[in-house]
């Protein structure tokens, strides 16, 4: 057997080409040297598909044989990764190995987000091609070996002479021939997003799956394979991420010989891509990490990458900003004489810049109205933007900007103007999501039309930040502008659109620092990071809350890729009152800023907050790129959240504990703090006490009972 062996540092990834011309899926995990095709057995199995070159020899069948991608229509009857239908109604292809080849560097794919390296960086790509149809895919393979990273994507290429329908296209599969699992998965909803679940991996198979046009506050797409011991420091586990934004869908199956399959890619469903002679399609990039040594490697490694291989722009090394947002402070009901109010607030507080939300534009008081009409209510700021931001900027601060270019109201002049411009369906009403439409962003006119107006703004205020919001689900799948059979390609060119907006953007204000959004964390996936180095995490700001929000966001995402914000009191999402420090604490576990009407503030609380400020300054670098450690878990049902930093030298780390509950006489807790050297001493600074790293691993610190409801203390460990 032919074999392709792809290594990175600690992992060894296997493919092997039988006399057939069969692309098998030989081996992924632990470093490995050797030829992983002698660990296969052939039987002839009842009822599996024979290849038709092999009749005689019925112990070969693809419905047996770990696949590298199994395709609908060779005997294979488990779930495929690729599904095409010819014009004449005929389903099935046999995709047959052609030939690959090994390239340095990494592959780009056009108009879609992907990893990005250069030194030791390679390329493997891997020709198949249906004899039937004259169908080829190109299977192309990122090798990050510094990394133990293995990235992979699709591209399809028609090269028959009738047109073909792909209505089934993932990105990748991974199949075990032996071992027990666990899929890890992170569900959630509006204001509560991320939430992790774990089950085994069973008969009946298992998607995570989002149909509303985005990646979803509902599942995200990332998940983990884990072995059903791992935990947070040992076991073999998979990571597998998405870097797109739109539908999509993970499938875990164990089939009849106990072999489990692992695929991610585009949802199938109300999808049918066509494709003319000659055309190509891509599917977007899945990124691929395992270890042996548990979870928090596993986050570890995809912390790193994203943050080095994904994030781009002038931000992706620089603290950003500390700033405050005006949405939970003043909602719409603000006036320009307010903004800078809370603006001279800030900068007396250590603040760098002032967000102003929604309800700058157009009649937008409420979200009725407004939304597509992208010219500043010079009215309501009470002079041109560009004034108000000179203002923003003679305090000292710098000034940034929300918008939610892909929305229109119907009570909005864009509307009037331009019905044809929103995705519905002509005879039915539409579904409303937050009273709004949205905008056809599969259409280049509209995003056209979009970013001219946003560069507009831009081009009249200094503005050196945007959030980029999207607040609802898309559900009329149907473009009034493309032709009929163009409907299965909307949700896919859609997302294309908004790429297209945010590289627009990227490339044209190569200063500004866009964050991400979509009701909160509804878009938190790695399509987005490519373009926006942060996102908001929730719209949930409540300190206890956002414990397990940003607890499982750590699984796949970096922290310096989350936004988190210290609010007000009683919280205005779930009413409960925690302190400024514990506020302030849990916001320091990603990119610190403050959403409050600071102009209400006592002076006690002002003075926190400055000190606050003061130490996140100090502490950012370690926050950003320190290795992060989940150390209790209130999602696993802990009576306490905690997380630690460690830089790079393990000579200093900061380890952050949060009471998620009040108990009277209750059981000492021992925060551990791992990743340091074992035999390293370290001197606390909150205790003043000195403790070895082999301490800090095994035993902890212990955490003195305090008589007050979700206190929080921070220590900051420094070897002696
Ligand atoms: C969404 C965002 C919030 C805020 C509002 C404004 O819900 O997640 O942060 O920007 O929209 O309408």
């Amino acid at each position: 057997m032919e074999l392709i062996t792809l290594q990175t540092k600690h992992t060894t990834y296997q493919m092997g080409v039988t006399e057939q011309g069969l692309l098998l899926h030989l081996y992924y995990g632990a470093k490995n040297k050797g030829d992983l095709s002698n660990t296969l057995l052939h039987y002839e199995r009842g009822m599996s598909g024979v290849p038709y070159d092999l009749h005689g020899d019925n112990t070969v069948s693809c419905d047996v044989l770990p696949q590298e991608y199994p395709c609908f229509g060779n005997g294979d009857y488990r779930s495929p990764a690729f599904e095409l239908t010819k014009k004449d109604g005929v389903r099935g292809v046999d995709f047959r190995y052609r030939s690959h080849q090994m390239l340095d560097g990494k592959y780009q794919i056009p108009r879609l987000p992907a990893a990005y390296g250069e030194n030791g960086v390679q390329t493997c790509q891997i020709l198949l091609e249906d004899p039937c149809t004259k169908v080829q895919i190109m299977l192309r393979y990122g090798i990050f070996f510094e990394q133990d990273v293995i990235t992979r994507s699709v591209e399809v290429i028609n090269r028959s002479f009738e047109e073909v329908v792909i209505q089934k296209v993932l990105s990748a599969t991974l199949e075990f021939v032996t071992g027990q699992y666990d899929l890890l998965y992170f569900h959630g909803r509006h204001m509560m997003e991320r939430i992790s679940e774990r089950v085994p991996v069973g008969h009946a198979k298992h998607c995570v799956e989002s149909r509303r046009g985005t990646s979803s506050h509902q599942h995200n797409p990332f998940v983990i394979l884990a072995e059903q011991h791992t935990t947070e420091e040992s076991g073999l586990c998979y990571g597998m991420s998405f870097v797109y934004s739109g539908n999509f869908v993970v499938e875990a199956e164990k089939d009849q010989f106990e072999q489990i399959r692992l695929q991610m890619g585009l949802l199938n469903e109300a999808f049918d891509y066509h494709l003319e002679p000659g055309e190509k399609f891509y599917a977007p990039e899945v990124i691929l990490s395992c270890t042996e040594k548990g979870l928090s490697r596993l986050s570890q490694q995809f912390h790193l990458f994203i943050r080095e291989h994904i994030c781009r722009g002038s931000y992706q090394h620089r603290r950003r900003p500390i700033l405050v947002n005006n949405w939970e402070a003043t909602y719409f009901d603000f006036t320009g004489e307010k903004l800078i109010e809370i603006a001279k607030q800030a900068s007396d507080l250590g603040m760098e810049m002032l967000v102003l939300d929604d309800g700058w534009f157009g009649k937008r008081n409420n979200d009725l109205a407004g939304l597509g009409d992208w010219e500043v209510n010079e009215e309501k700021i009470g002079g041109t933007l560009r004034e108000l931001s000179e203002a923003i900027h003679k305090e000292g601060l710098q000034f940034g900007l929300w918008i939610e270019p892909e929305m229109v109201n119907e009570d909005s002049n864009l509307y009037r103007a331009h019905p044809e411009w929103v995705l519905r369906i002509p005879g039915k009403p539409p579904v409303l999501g937050r009273n709004q439409l949205v905008l056809d962003f599969s259409r280049k006119e509209v995003v056209d039309y979009i970013f001219q107006k946003i560069s507009f703004v831009l081009d009249h205020a200094k503005i050196e930040y945007l959030k980029m919001d999207m607040n609802r689900s898309i559900c009329e799948v149907y473009s009034e502008m493309a032709r009929r059979q163009d409907a299965g390609m909307i949700l896919y060119q859609y997302v294309l659109g908004v790429y297209d907006f945010l590289e627009r953007l990227q490339q044209t204000y190569p200063a500004l620092l866009i964050e991400g959004c979509s009701s909160g964390g509804g878009r938190f996936d790695a399509g987005m990071l490519y373009y926006t180095p942060q996102i908001w995490c929730s719209d949930n700001t409540d300190a206890i809350e956002r414990l397990v929000i940003q607890e499982g966001t750590s699984y796949g995402y970096p922290i310096s890729s989350v936004s988190a914000h210290v609010s007000a009191v009683p919280n205005h999402q779930t009413g409960r009152n925690t302190s400024m420090h514990t506020r302030g604490v849990v916001a320091m576990a990603g990119n610190l800023g403050y959403e409050l009407d600071l102009t209400t503030l006592d002076e006690e609380e002002k003075q926190e907050i400055r000190e606050q400020i003061q130490a996140y300054k100090e502490q950012w670098e370690l926050i950003h790129y320190g290795t992060y450690y989940r150390v209790a878990s209130t999602m696993a049902g802990d009576a306490y959240g905690a997380w630690a930093f460690v830089n790079e030298e393990k000579n200093k780390a900061l380890l952050s504990v949060v009471s998620a509950e009040a108990r009277a006489n209750r059981p000492i807790y021992y925060a551990k703090c791992p990743g340091l050297k074992e035999d390293g001493i370290y001197h606390c600074l909150e205790t003043d006490g000195v403790y070895s790293g082999a301490t800090l691993r095994y035993v902890g610190i212990a955490i003195p009972i305090v008589n007050e409801e979700y206190f929080a203390r921070q220590y900051h460990l420094n070897e002696v």
